[in-house]
């Protein structure tokens, strides 16, 4: 049997020996990339050393680096998908090109493995008319160069066997690839000869993308020019090649995951396979992602350790296994990542990170229960059930209310034959959440709600008005802050306000405030909102309900409040300060008095 010692030393010592420098793996949350959320291979952190952009430590390199891929987070739970992997991977920057790469791949497997050539399968890039790329015929004859049959070899297009780092619209080095693939043999079904069929999901399993030829860059509109130099990026999955050469059915029953698994068999009342697979993966990607200081929210990398860490309690339970476990689980699978030679750099101590996956634990289990209650209940209603479709609003509701992510209600919903539009329902997600984002954009940076802050709010909207009529309608605002002593707000002005235009002001807000005007508060579609003047943030993103204050024809803002109900509550407006805050922004600091 191979351990994961012994696969990354054989890597790393045959590319060493070939020239190649080791370097060090980089944390899975990209430094300087706001395009990725996580590190999701090897070459991620060096892409501006395919473009020329940045000097690499050398010309030929290898690592292992740990990644994140939570993309196929549904598939999860079969044989080999996993949602983080460490990654083998080996770099030519400017040096070899497609040769190299190619008789490095057959030696180190064929050789450093031992596995036979007969094994082996390759595919390579049949070439994209409509992107005018080249099919790659110099891979084909290296490829029979070092000894792999014709009939071994397999042409593929654009979405298999050419590799880029995101979609149409992510910039970056990319290029046609060549992956190298393992017969897993008939008990995994036909072979390609018996049926004529590449059977990649079952009977071959790709077991390196042995060369990604790094000879374009994929502009943000999706057009394609010639990099300055030729590179060559490969990757290997460790848990794969480990599951592979050991000839065993799955990546759980690898030293990786086989603890765990027993463990969770030892302990739950209905060892349901794909349950403790999914537990099993879910808490080690989430260990890994709380060690990079990653925690759990509703937005971005966040959003992705919340769904996975919620996920894999709702297997919790439904394998019966007792809260109380949890700890122990989470010790176990750091203690085995330690016996295996697989851990991460720590950043906490496993005390530490227990207690930070408990703590979301703790908010999720509370309304676990209920919101298992309420789906039984929404799927019992046939109003909410149309041609088998779960209502999306349900789905978000579930979200909303009890903290379910779409994994768990699409689960759900699957057990009662049901769907879930994932569109609809993330439209729904973008919509709140860009609600929410606005809302808290016009918190206007509120200490609290207590009265006299409240008070000091709608004095806020008050003077916005004051100084856009002093100073002009260019006049907006660029910051606040309010707490129960005084209000804060920031504005773009170019130079300092005589005493003059301050008393303008100081004048306006106190007459808005003799006139005793009601402050009211409309919920409106967000388009309306622009079409009544309203001032605020507006970005096309959002959509339905947004809230709209309007104290009589003197302000209307877009605000999530609260505010008083007539401008008579707020006693005598004074400005205190007025000075600059930046280049550009002015800042004033005022008061309201009885
Ligand atoms: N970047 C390539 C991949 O992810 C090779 O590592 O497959």
């Amino acid at each position: 049997m191979y351990t994961v010692k012994q696969i990354k030393d054989t890597f790393l010592n045959y590319f060493e020996k070939n020239g190649h420098k080791i370097i060090d793996g980089a944390s899975i949350v990209p430094e300087n990339d706001p395009t990725l959320l996580f590190i999701n291979a090897g070459m991620a952190p060096m892409k501006k050393v395919f473009t020329g952009e940045e000097a690499p430590q050398a010309k030929r390199m290898c690592n292992i680096q740990n990644c994140i891929r939570t993309i196929d987070i549904d598939s999860i739970g079969d044989r080999h998908h996993l949602s983080s992997f460490y990654m083998l991977g080996s770099w030519s920057i400017g040096d070899y090109f497609k040769e190299g790469a190619i008789s490095y791949a057959f030696e180190l497997l064929t050789k450093g493995f031992s596995i036979p050539k007969e094994k082996l399968y390759v595919t390579v890039f049949s070439g994209d008319e409509k992107r005018k790329i080249p099919a790659d015929t110099e891979s084909i004859e290296f490829w029979k160069k070092v000894g792999i049959a014709d009939s071994h070899i397999i042409r593929c297009g654009f979405e298999d066997n050419f590799w880029r780092i995101g979609g149409d619209h992510d910039a970056g080095p990319c290029g046609p690839c060549t992956e190298m693939f393992y017969d897993t043999g008939a008990k995994h079904g036909a072979s390609l000869e018996e049926s004529g069929i590449f059977d990649d999901k079952n009977r071959y399993i790709e077991i390196w993308n042995a060369g990604v030829f790094m000879e374009y860059y994929q502009d943000e509109n999706g057009n394609y020019s010639k990099l300055n130099m030729k590179s060559v990026d490969t990757g290997s999955g460790l848990e794969r090649m480990l599951m592979t050469l050991n000839g065993l059915e799955s990546a759980y029953d690898t030293e990786i995951f086989l603890p765990i698994i027993e463990y969770l068999k030892n302990n739950c009342s209905s060892p349901i396979i794909e349950s403790l697979r999914i537990i099993a993966d879910h808490v080690r990607t989430s260990i890994l992602i709380l060690n990079a200081k990653v925690e759990p929210s509703n937005v971005k990398r966040g959003y992705v350790l919340r769904r996975l860490i919620r996920r894999a309690i709702r297997h919790m339970r439904t394998i019966g296994l007792s809260d109380d476990k949890i700890p122990e689980l989470l010790d176990l699978t750091m203690q085995n990542m330690k016996n295996i030679d697989l851990e991460p750099k720590w950043n906490f101590s496993k005390q530490e990170i227990i207690e930070k996956f408990m703590a979301e634990f703790a908010k999720f289990s509370k309304t676990l229960e209920q919101g298992l209650k309420a789906f039984n209940e929404y799927v019992k209603d046939e109003k909410n059930i149309v041609n088998n479709k779960l209502d999306s609003k349900i789905a978000f509701k579930l979200f909303d209310t009890y903290g379910f992510p779409l994994e768990i209600t699409k689960e759900l919903a699957k057990e009662k034959n049901l769907i879930v539009d994932e569109k609809e329902f993330n439209e729904l997600f973008e919509k709140h959440r860009e609600i929410s984002k606005t809302e808290g954009t016009f918190k206007s940076g509120l200490a609290d709600t207590s009265e006299e802050t409240i008070k000091l709010h709608t004095a806020t909207h008050l003077l916005q008005a004051g100084l856009r009529h002093v100073l002009g309608n260019y006049v907006s605002q660029k910051g606040s802050n309010i707490t129960p002593e005084r209000l804060r707000f920031d504005f773009n002005f170019e130079r300092k306000m005589t005493a003059d235009e301050l008393k303008a002001v100081e004048d306006f807000v106190n007459e808005a405030i003799s006139k005793e005007i009601p402050v009211i508060r409309e919920e409106m579609k967000l388009e309306d909102a622009k079409k009544t003047g309203a001032i605020g943030l507006f970005t096309d993103k959002y959509g339905d309900n947004v809230s709209v204050y309007t104290i009589g024809n003197i302000s209307k803002e877009l605000c999530s409040g609260p505010h008083v109900s007539n401008t008579k509550e707020l006693g005598h407006f004074k400005i205190l300060k007025e000075e600059s805050s930046s280049s550009g922004i002015r800042r004033i600091k005022a008061v309201v008095e009885k």
